[in-house]
Formats: structure tokens, sequence, C-alpha cells
């Protein structure tokens, strides 16, 4: 469970903030720092960093239990709506969420291969990968499919798919790939073209759910079940039109790519893979979804989430340590399980307020406190 923070937390200033979670979050001195050096060590031809705000969402409510979600974001109105939806939605059930096993896929395209042997070679080929897979199979992962194919031009594709565990996996995939290419060459005939992981993710996936009688949803002069309806319909509309599920889906990433960004975590494999996601059908869609049943508002999200808990940047940029130390999370499954229940909880934020007063009076009211350095509205 999540430390407890004192109710007073929201009006505090932001250095009190911080000592309260440094005195429930005791940091090691292992700290990664933001000096130079350390960034020449993680990038080529460093010169400086380029910190974001980190804030917290306090108290957010996915599979019975709490968590903060620390997140990083320049958007002065994406932990403020967070923080809404995590309010109500706590006081109806909180957020249900699940995710699959993390697998990545790695794909090796051979030029002049002779495909005809693939029926004969591929459990060799299989063997192979299994082998190169050994430690990540110990932490419970490894190899769970292979499969080859002759493109329309006349490549040999083979694809491998890997749990790679907590892992983002972009090295363990690129390093076995790289590992079966001689052996890969000499069954098949052939040469390398390349061998890649592919960001496209459709198995890497987190699903969120939450239902709320329609009564609680009043707002700003609408009735619950006006509200409801209307939520409904703005659904529909992101369905229907893909200008409008983009901006839908930008919502949901408002809240992913910051939770991505304090964790760490590889953003641009994270966007790819949900825009890939969101088109997989042919048209563009909106990754969440409304509907009324029985009395309640559900609301449901699916989408890829390439998101990692060890390797990468994810322990070695600063504040990296507070960071997990309040997020409370070791497993990548349970990261993804409060991603997508954040994303759900964004996008149901932005939804109520567009629906209701609209986004300018709530919403952007925040970007004015930034601009005007008023206090908290
Ligand atoms: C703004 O950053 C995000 C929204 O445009 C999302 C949406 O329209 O659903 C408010």
């Amino acid at each position: 469970m999540a430390g407890e923070l004192p109710p007073s937390f929201r009006k505090m200033p932001a250095q009190r903030r911080r000592e309260v979670l440094l005195q429930l979050y005791p940091q090691s001195d292992t700290e990664p720092t933001q000096d130079l050096d350390w960034a020449d060590r993680l990038v080529e031809n460093a010169f400086g960093w380029r910190p974001l705000p980190l804030g917290l969402v306090p108290d957010f409510p996915v599979n019975g239990k709490t968590y903060h979600l620390p997140l990083a974001t320049e958007e002065p109105s994406v932990i403020a709506a967070a923080s809404f939806s995590g309010r109500m939605l706590a006081r109806h059930g909180g957020i249900r969420a699940e995710a699959t096993p993390a697998i990545l896929r790695g794909q090796l395209f051979l030029e002049g291969a002779d495909f005809g042997r693939w029926p004969e070679v591929r459990v060799r080929i299989q063997d192979l990968a299994a082998e190169g897979l050994v430690s990540m199979s110990r932490r419970g992962g490894g190899l769970r499919k292979v499969e080859g194919e002759q493109l329309a031009n006349g490549l040999t594709l083979l694809t491998f798919w890997v749990d790679v565990c907590d892992a983002q996996g972009a090295n363990v995939v690129n390093t076995l790939l790289e590992g079966l290419v001689p052996k890969t060459e000499e069954l098949l005939g052939g040469k390398r073209l390349m061998a890649i992981l592919s960001n496209n993710s459709p198995e890497r996936l987190g699903r969120a759910e939450f239902s709320i009688p329609i009564e609680h949803l009043a707002r700003s002069g609408f009735s619950g079940p006006e509200m409801a309806r209307r939520l409904c319909l703005a659904s529909e509309a992101a369905q229907l039109s893909t200008d409008r599920a983009v901006t839908h889906n930008k919502g949901i990433m408002n809240g992913v790519t910051a939770l991505a960004l304090a964790t760490g975590n590889d953003t641009r494999a994270l966007e790819a893979a949900v825009h890939a996601y969101a088109a997989r059908n042919g048209g563009y869609q909106p990754l969440s979804r409304y509907r009324s049943e029985n009395g309640q508002l559900i609301g449901m999200l699916e989408m890829p989430l390439p998101l990692a808990t060890v390797g990468g940047g994810t322990r070695s940029l600063p504040q990296s340590g507070l960071i997990w130390d309040i997020l409370g999370i070791t497993r990548a499954t349970e990261l993804m399980e409060v991603a997508a229940a954040l994303g759900l909880a964004q996008n149901f934020a932005a939804l109520m307020a567009l629906c209701a007063e609209g986004i300018q009076s709530g919403h952007m009211k925040l970007h004015q406190r930034r601009l005007t350095g008023d206090e908290k509205p």
C-alpha cells in the first residue's frame, strides 16, 4: 500500500511536499545525480539536463490498492485531471485493470534465403532462440513463438515472440537476433538484411475498466443521466471521426506518457505501439469506450503498454530512486495495469469537462495559472 499522505498535502508549498515524500520514502545514496558528468555517461555530446515538473497523483485506486503516481509533465491540467477522476472513482470501487505478459517481437530479415527449407529447419531455429534466452526463461520469460514467411519482395522474414518479463526488452531481443544470424544464414541460405525488434506490440496490452452509478455524474447543471448520455455520444464521436479519435487518444497519453517519462521508460516505443494499435483495423480508433448499462456508466480502455521496471533509463535518471519508491511497483505487468487505469482516468476527466462546462473554463484555468502565476483555482 502507498504511504499515507497528510490531508493537507495538496495545499502545502512544493518544498514541504518534497520533505513529506522524502520522510515517507527515505532515499539511499545510490540515487543518480543531475551532474553533468552523469549526463555525459548517458548520452553523446552531453551539455546539460532538461528537467520537467514532477507532480503526484495521490491515492489513485487500482485493483483494490491505492498508488501515488509520480508524473512528469509540462501540461498543467494533467495531474489535476487524473487526481479528480481518481478521487471520484475511488468512491465507486476504483478501477479494475489487467495486463498480458510483456511480449516483444523481434524480426530477422534474410535476403536470398531458400524459404522452402523453413519447415525442416524451423524447430532447430526455435531451439537456438530458446537457448539464447535461458536467463530470461529462468526469470519466467523466454521464447514464446517463432514464425517464418516470405514477403512479396522475396525477403524471408522470421519473427520471434519473446516474453521479456520486467524489461523493455530491446537489448534482450536485439542481442538474441544478432546472435542467431550466422546459424540462420547457414540453415536457410541467404544473408541478413537486418535484425531488429518490432515496436508493434499488440500482444503487450493493459486493460482497464470502471463503473460508476449514473446519478453521480451530475455536473455544471447537467443531470447524471444527461452527462452519461453525453459521454456515450462523445465516445461514439471518437469512433466516427478520426480527427476526434486522435485528440481523444492524445488525452489518454497525457497521463500514460507522463508516467512513462517519470519512470524513465522509452516514450517513443510506447507512442509508436499505441498509435499502431489504434490503427490496427485500418482506420484510427479511440483506445477507450463508454456505455451505459443498468444505471451505471462503464468506461473501458485497452492499449499496448511496453513499459519496464528495470533496465534502460528506468533506474539511471535523476530522482528515479524516489519515483520508484513512491510508486511501489516492481513488476512490469503491475506498471502496465496502473498505466492503463491512469489512461482511462485521464480520458474520463477530459470527457467530463468537455461534455459539461467545456475545456476552457476548467482545464485551461490551470494553464492560465502558469502564465499569470495566480494561486490555485
Ligand atoms: C488536452 O491536452 C487533452 C484533451 O484535448 C483530450 C480530449 O479532448 O479528450 C482535453
